[in-house]
């Protein structure tokens, strides 16, 4: 179990190194059981007519058991590149990128590091950001946009999921639909409460046999909200433009802005 206070930020802390690295040491056995379906079909939906326009490779940031990394060399034909520095999220990913077809693998790299740190140049005209940047402390945040600059090709688009614009009123709790594998049930909640400017978010998990609950298990991380008008400044900052509204809001759309030949303002 995590220790919520003081805050451990392993998600996404701005210190990176071993803190991080153990980060989802619980969630990662519950994530893909629980989440994998609705979340497969989100990503599609919200990323899948992007990723099949790519024309230079496709950047997953936060790459986590693969959602979007996986939905990707099937949907494109060229290069993929899976960020994910956090070890127990990274095996699942790698578990399933060894069960694909050879030609498809073969497409897709894994940086196990932060954008940050892996710093891949000039890969990728299409970069997503799915369900990762809630979780990282401003400071990790403002560091991520250079490196998505440095990784992207002159008009290169990046599609940023945004956090929550603010932390929430009241404690809401979010309970995952059980599933069953084999004699087990597998279950699980969120809860997210305001703590600050911060989110508290607490996941429980159980698993349930004939006679009853057989493991329980718990988790919590942070998420720091930002408004869709700060992100955006954020990201000019870092050379982008905002490209119009798409019909998920939840997403931001932005263009890299630098000409080809140009190095990019991130440098
Ligand atoms: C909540 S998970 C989401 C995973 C995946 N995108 C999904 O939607 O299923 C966020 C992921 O971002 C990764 N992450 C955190 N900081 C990162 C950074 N600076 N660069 C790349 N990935 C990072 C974490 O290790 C974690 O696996």
């Amino acid at each position: 179990m995590r220790n919520p206070s003081p805050p451990s930020v392993a998600n996404g802390s701005p210190l990176g190194g071993e803190e991080a690295v153990d980060a989802y040491a619980i969630s990662a056995e519950f994530y893909d059981v629980l989440q994998a379906e609705r979340d497969d079909a989100r990503v599609r939906r919200l990323y899948g007519g992007d990723v099949a326009g790519a024309r230079v490779g496709v950047l997953d940031v936060g790459a986590g058991t693969g959602r979007v990394t996986l939905m990707s060399p099937a949907g494109s034909r060229v290069p993929v590149h899976a960020v994910e520095p956090t070890r127990s999220m990274r095996a699942p990913l790698m578990t399933r990128l060894a069960s694909l077809p050879a030609d498809r693998r073969r497409r897709v790299t894994v940086h196990p590091h932060r954008l940050d740190e892996a710093d891949p140049r000039a890969v990728a005209d299409v970069a997503v950001c799915h369900n990762t940047i809630a979780c990282l402390h401003p400071v990790s945040r403002r560091a991520l946009w250079p490196a998505v600059a440095r990784a992207l090709v002159p008009g290169g688009v990046l599609l940023v999921q945004l956090p929550p614009a603010r932390p929430p009123r009241h404690e809401t709790t979010y309970e995952f639909p059980a599933q069953r594998i084999g004699r087990h049930e597998y279950g699980g909640r969120m809860v997210a409460s305001p703590q600050g400017d911060r989110i508290r978010t607490g996941f429980d998990y159980w698993v349930r046999g004939e006679g009853g609950v057989l493991r329980e298990h718990h988790e919590t991380f942070w998420m720091w909200p930002a408004g869709r008008a700060e992100v955006v400044g954020e990201l000019r900052g870092a050379g982008f433009a905002p490209l119009p509204e798409r019909a998920d809001p939840s997403v931001l759309a932005v263009r890299a802005t630098w000409a080809a030949g140009a190095v990019s303002q991130a440098g």
